[in-house]
């Protein structure tokens, strides 16, 4: 009864958010992690890297981003003429608050002429002190395309920065010590447990997990199927689940993702890794909070002009890289 009296809810929430949505031309944006009724009335659902992308595209006048703040600040660097809403600004990110702008400052003068990239999961002011903004989609391909002889430095996370220097073979690669705390909780034992339990899986795992560095490792020596694990941005597990021809999947990230997957491949299987990796940032965002933030035009998120200026730079080479 409980659960039909919430789905009769759902409905109800969903329509009235649709009817206002065309009222206001508004484009409502929704991350993987987002819950799976707000998936369902988004207009796109994707990684960092497709939200920023769609953002940059619209022609809407509002754009409600159903994710966390600093996706919604990057929507605002980029369309300074529209107006941007996070439906909850209680939805931060444990990972982005780890550096701060004086905290880069201080680093860079530690290292000077190195070129900074940052991964999109960072504060405005700090991608203002940035050279690049990478997302887990292309952050391989843009510290390649930085010169061999340049020094670089990486940040936040430390689990991508080690995956990305072992990819890339970077030596000279400095990477500042933050972690994802919902990524960082799944061990590399969670993912082994469930692939006993499903021998014959292929294994997804974001790069920003704690599993993924000590998974490069048990890849190396056999202790993982090297041909049936995959590192991947939530946009590359949809993607990659898709086209492969395996019916079974463990899935190391926030599991969030698992509506979008079973969604495009209802025929298929995906188990999650660890099923409390849940961001309670990311769950903040709901029906109800979607439907008064384009009701009461709430939280407009606004940058200001020079750090919008400085940031973008970093952030149109982004969207532009992979
Ligand atoms: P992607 O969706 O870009 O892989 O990022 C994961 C994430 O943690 C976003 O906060
Ligand atoms: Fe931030 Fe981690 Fe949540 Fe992503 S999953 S928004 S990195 S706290």
């Amino acid at each position: 009864m409980n659960g039909q009296l919430q789905r009769t809810d759902e409905v109800q929430l969903t329509a009235a958010i649709r009817v206002l949505k065309q009222q206001r031309q508004a484009l409502i944006l929704a991350h993987n992690y987002q819950r799976k009724e707000v998936q369902d009335v988004a207009d796109v659902v994707g990684d960092s890297l497709a939200l920023a992308r769609a953002a940059l595209h619209t022609d809407a006048k509002v754009i409600v981003f159903a994710g966390v703040h600093f996706m919604a600040e990057t929507a605002a660097i980029l369309n300074p003429d529209k107006q941007v809403l996070l439906p909850d600004l209680q939805a931060g990110c444990s990972l982005a608050d780890t550096i701060n702008a004086d905290q880069l400052r201080a680093w860079k003068a530690e290292h000077p002429g190195a070129v900074v990239v940052s991964y999109v999961n960072t504060q405005a002011t700090v991608k203002a002190e940035s050279d690049y903004c990478c997302t887990s989609a292309n952050a391989v391909a843009v510290v390649s395309a930085i010169p061999a002889d340049r020094e670089v430095l990486f940040l936040p996370d430390m689990f991508l920065g080690a995956y990305v220097q072992r990819v890339t073979g970077r030596t000279n690669m400095h990477i500042w010590l933050g972690e994802c705390h919902v990524h960082a909780g799944i061990a590399p034992t969670d993912v082994h447990t469930v692939l006993q339990q499903h021998p014959t899986a292929e294994v997804l795992i974001h790069p920003e997990c704690g599993c993924s560095t000590s998974d490069l490792y048990l890849l190396a020596d056999g202790t993982l199927p090297k041909e049936r694990t995959r590192v991947l941005s939530t946009g590359g597990m949809l993607r990659h689940a898709q086209e492969s021809d395996v019916e079974e999947f463990v899935v190391a990230t926030e599991i969030g993702i698992l509506h979008q997957l079973q969604k495009q491949s209802p025929e298929k299987k995906f188990i999650a890794a660890n099923s409390h990796a849940i961001c309670p940032f990311m769950k903040e965002i709901t029906l109800e909070k979607i439907l008064t933030a384009l009701r009461e035009n709430r939280y407009v998120i606004t940058v200001p002009t020079t750090i919008a200026q400085q940031a973008r730079q970093a952030i149109e080479r982004m969207v532009a890289v992979g």
